[in-house]
């Protein structure tokens, strides 16, 4: 969570700084500062409580001139979202300052230890405690900035994305990661540098980057070769990555919200995600993914799949499962990543882990591949963000590739994750002769036409936005599915209470009659959805419990269903597919239904309260 970016060159660095921060706001947004290095050698801190743009106007009425610093756009983990908190956070002396992307667990210790030694705190954050501790290490030892900050980061335990300037030092940016994400954007000649979590602020400026890995501490001097060295083994050697961000995906292309515009992008990504894979010749499909190609023994094999990952990619891996198990008929369980990571739980060689992240930076769910990978399982990442840290550390994987993923809540990742299962279990069922031939062409020429069909969907943007309107009064709503669509609904009530902040409950439609049956009443309204396949008949039954008990039905059904009509106050219509790619149209109304109900409510869409996109810390 904080989104870090800093600079050093001959550039005038407030422009890049702010713009940059803009980029990463959606890592966290309670409050912003920035620290510059003034042609003087002074060291200047400005910060502000709440967006970066309260961070822009207060730096509009100073005067900066600066080609050397560094800004924070904070997500609080220790301390309240006050200026006091916000970073940069400056050493007792008032020469060293720090921003930091993390958590440092010891602090306390640190800090009850740097107290002996007569340093004093403003904040409450371990930030501080960091900063005061490279600057104790330093007063001891008598090295300079890069040297001290290896030295305090080996007493630190936690995780940490840090830059570090020294105006004793002006001609040094330092900066250092462990598990928390860090890239270098290396200008002509090294004549100037760039750092940031990730790479969309650097992106305009360099395609050369180098992405920090864990324990390493970055040396950036004017004119000179970055330096890296691992806390323990020295100066090691680093890889310079040739970076080609799509930068029109990091804006809002006309649309009043990054989440409408990645609603609406569906269609189009997802035959970016598809190119290349699903090949069609002849009128027959088939698809080719390398990682499947080259890791055919480990995964047709496999004597069983854990699907491990969070949040929304967690919905996506309950689709996974049903994917795969239907298709490769491989034993497949799907984990919490936070749970999966400190269980007992048995993995053994010969088994295949499959992470599924959006930003490949999510911290439970990176510590759930090192330790799956340490127990000898073979790990498949299925991930957008590319060269991020939960890419990097897997054996093989296929990234979802639908650009940059801004709005918090996430919309079109998921989609792209079920496409990329979708295809991996057909590949891998082919594979293993598991799969029907027909069902094979049939399942891929229908995802062929997936995307022409959630823009049938997306025609219905206006109905939905209406029927939103009558939501905003809702606290509490369920949603419930079965089969495919009940990963669906989970998604969709989790869609709604991130955004809109009104409480929701996703449940298998059959579940809810052995307890939230009591919480319905004519103020609850329920989303079924209710698609025409093999369970139809059984969800019409478990709509009627709830019309007796007078709870208001919102559906979503196939094209030209009459039976449900009849008993919805208003129903969304997707065009009729095969059951097992129901989910990529059935989430889009709502994706769309919550959008518009918290529009309607005036919220803030694109940076809900509390949430951060990118969930680096445990
Ligand atoms: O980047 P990841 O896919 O690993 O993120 C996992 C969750 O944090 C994420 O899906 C979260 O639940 C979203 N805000 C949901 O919209």
């Amino acid at each position: 969570m904080c989104g870090i970016v800093a600079y050093m060159g001959y550039r005038q660095v407030v422009p890049i700084l702010m713009e940059g921060l803009h980029k990463l706001e959606y890592r966290g947004y309670d409050s912003a500062g920035c620290a510059f290095l003034s042609e003087d050698r002074q060291l200047k801190v400005f910060k502000a409580r709440g967006k970066v743009a309260n961070l822009e106007r207060l730096l509009a009425e100073q005067n900066v001139c600066s080609t050397l610093g560094m800004a924070h756009t904070r997500w609080a983990t220790h301390g309240g979202p006050s200026e006091l908190n916000a970073h940069p956070h400056l050493s007792q002396s008032g020469h060293i300052a720090l921003v930091h992307n993390g958590i440092i667990e010891n602090y306390a210790t640190l800090r009850s230890q740097l107290e002996k030694r007569g340093y004093t705190f403003r904040s409450e954050t371990d930030t501080e405690v960091l900063v005061q501790l490279i600057e104790y290490v330093m007063s001891v030892r008598k090295d300079d900035l890069a040297t001290s900050v290896r030295m305090a980061l080996k007493l630190c335990i936690g995780a940490y994305a840090i830059a570090a300037i020294d105006d004793r030092h002006p001609q040094q940016l330092v900066a250092a990661r462990k598990a928390s994400p860090l890239a270098i954007g290396i200008g002509e000649n090294n004549e100037e540098f760039f750092l940031a979590s990730d790479a969309s602020p650097i992106a305009g400026y360099t395609k050369k980057i180098v992405y920090l890995e864990d324990e390493e501490v970055a040396v950036l001097e004017r004119g000179k070769k970055v330096r890296i060295e691992n806390l323990h083994t020295g100066v090691v050697d680093y890889e310079v990555k040739e970076v080609d961000l799509d930068l029109s995906m990091l804006d809002k292309g006309g649309f009043p919200h990054f989440m409408l515009k990645e609603i609406f992008d569906q269609p189009a990504v997802l035959r970016d995600c598809m190119r290349g894979r699903l090949l069609e010749k002849d009128g027959r499909h088939r698809v080719v993914l390398s990682a499947v190609e080259q890791y055919r023994e480990q995964l047709a094999n496999a004597k069983r799949f854990t699907i491990v990952s969070c949040g929304t990619s967690w919905h996506a891996g309950l689709i996974g499962k049903q994917l795969i198990e239907h298709f490769c008929r491989i034993h497949t369980e799907v984990a919490y990543a936070s749970e999966f990571r400190y269980s007992d739980t048995v993995i053994e060689p010969g088994e295949v882990v499959v992470a599924i992240s959006q930003s490949g930076e999510t911290a439970d769910t990176l510590a759930a591949v090192e330790m799956a990978k340490a127990k000898g399982a073979f790990i498949f990442g299925i991930v957008n963000s590319v060269g991020s840290s939960i890419a990097r550390q897997t054996d093989t994987g296929t990234y979802i590739h639908i650009g940059p993923e801004i709005g918090v809540a996430s919309t079109k990742a998921f989609t792209g994750q079920i496409t990329v299962l979708t295809l991996l279990a057909l590949a891998l069922g082919k594979t293993r002769g598991t799969v029907d031939e027909e069902e094979y062409e049939e399942v891929l020429a229908e995802l062929d036409r997936i995307p022409d069909k959630i823009k049938k969907v997306l025609q219905q943007n206006d109905k939905i936005k209406a029927l939103a309107q009558i939501f905003t009064y809702a606290r509490n709503f369920l949603y419930l599915g079965r089969g495919w669509n009940y990963p669906v609904a989970l998604e969709g009530a989790l869609k709604l209470k991130e955004i809109s902040y009104i409480h929701a409950e996703g449940y298998p439609a059959a579940e809810m009659k052995h307890g939230p049956i009591a919480l319905v009443d004519q103020e609850m309204p329920v989303v079924f959805i209710a698609t025409h396949h093999q369970l139809y008949q059984k969800i019409i039954s478990n709509m009627q419990e709830v019309i007796s008990r007078k709870g208001r039905i919102f559906a979503v059904v196939t094209e030209g269903d009459e039976q449900v009509k009849n008993l919805a106050v208003e129903v969304i219509e997707v065009p009729a597919t095969l059951a097992c790619l129901a989910p990529l149209l059935t989430v889009v109304p709502l994706q769309l239904l919550s959008y518009h109900v918290a529009v309607a409510k005036r919220l803030n869409v694109d940076q809900p309260r509390n949430l951060a996109k990118s969930v680096t810390v445990e």
